[in-house]
């Protein structure tokens, strides 16, 4: 047996070498936290088809987003479910609506979270598309001035960032100028540059109701196919004044991940979507696999491929490992 000179098992024989050789560590100051608010008061109801995540009335939301801080968790991203849905999403325009109200409670709370809100109307909007629809399709521009509208009403109540995940096209252009006409020019924007029309959504779409009542978003959400099509939407939402870029999902879409990191770098987001964490959970319960070892190396892959933060249902639980 003739072998050159390096053993590369020398470096892996304890875990001190091992831990000390990693390349990659997860940070829980990278993480972002997704939060499902609804209206009411002292609801806490487990979403079914994502196991150990809530639907919470913002009374709730406080508690949680109190015992986030205690973990170390400084970012949370707001998804809101209405009162009502209509046509046009308007109940994401009124000013005491369930993303504005819960933004002004929590910061009274939690001054020092950064509250994100995932500005979108599929939440809102009755045929659960993400914006006002026209012959049976997204109606563009239209749309875009009403997710201007819903900005500043989010800037209004003291968001600290907004994050546009409905993919139309100039969304970044329009909100940044619609901020800075208003005074918010240092909102930053995180935009869902890179989002592909994904089977991996499919327990999030339970979780807010938001399932497309007619067709599906393939119009305006990314095919899964396309990588070169992605750098194009980021180039293009940098140089309209996108602060983040993201990638989503994550776990399928690691290559584009490290594309983007490598071609722009700029500060890139990457979101471990509700499919995603939930094969992991399920599995896990059918003793399949062991979750936790699952989550770690899941998540340290999205950092690996270059993702500077993560966006995660799993946020909690790693950071309650960390503090064990
Ligand atoms: C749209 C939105 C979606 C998700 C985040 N923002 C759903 C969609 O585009 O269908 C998915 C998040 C997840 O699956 O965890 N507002």
């Amino acid at each position: 047996m003739h072998f050159p000179s390096s053993r590369l098992r020398r470096l892996r024989q304890t875990a001190a070498l091992r831990s000390l050789l990693a390349e990659t560590s997860l940070r829980v100051e990278n993480f972002i936290a997704p939060l499902f608010i609804v209206p009411g008061k002292g609801i806490e109801k487990e979403i079914s088809s994502l196991p150990g995540q809530y639907q919470l009335s913002i009374d709730k939301a406080i508690s949680k987003a109190k015992h986030f801080e205690q973990l170390g968790i400084k970012s949370l991203l707001l998804f809101g479910i209405p009162e009502y849905k209509d046509e046009t999403g308007s109940a994401a325009l009124k000013a005491d609506g369930i993303i504005q109200r819960a933004v002004r409670e929590l910061k009274k709370d939690c001054p020092e979270m950064c509250l994100i809100s995932d500005l979108c109307f599929c939440e809102y909007t009755s045929h659960g598309h993400c914006g006002i629809i026209k012959d049976r399709q997204l109606e563009n521009d239209t749309s875009l001035d009403l997710l201007v509208r819903q900005a500043e009403t989010h800037a209004d109540a003291g968001i600290d960032m907004i994050a546009p995940s409905g993919m139309l096209d100039g969304c970044v252009a329009a909100l940044r100028r619609g901020l800075d006409e208003k005074g918010y020019m240092n909102l930053p924007i995180m935009s869902y540059s890179a989002k592909f029309a994904s089977g991996f959504y499919g327990p999030f779409r339970e979780a807010v109701d938001s399932t497309p009542q007619f067709g599906d978003r393939q119009a305006y959400q990314m095919a899964y196919t396309n990588v070169n099509e992605a750098l194009r939407e980021v180039a293009l939402d940098i140089e309209e004044g996108a602060d983040i870029v993201m990638v989503k999902p994550a776990l399928a879409y690691l290559d584009v991940i490290r594309a983007i990191k490598d071609k722009f770098a700029h500060p890139t987001a990457a979101y471990n979507v509700s499919g995603e964490y939930s094969m992991i959970k399920l599995a896990a319960k059918q003793g399949l696999i062991d979750g936790e070892k699952l989550m770690l190396e899941v998540l340290t892959s999205i950092k690996r491929a270059g993702a500077d933060i993560i966006i995660s249902y799993f946020a909690e639980e790693f950071a309650s490992l960390r503090k064990t």
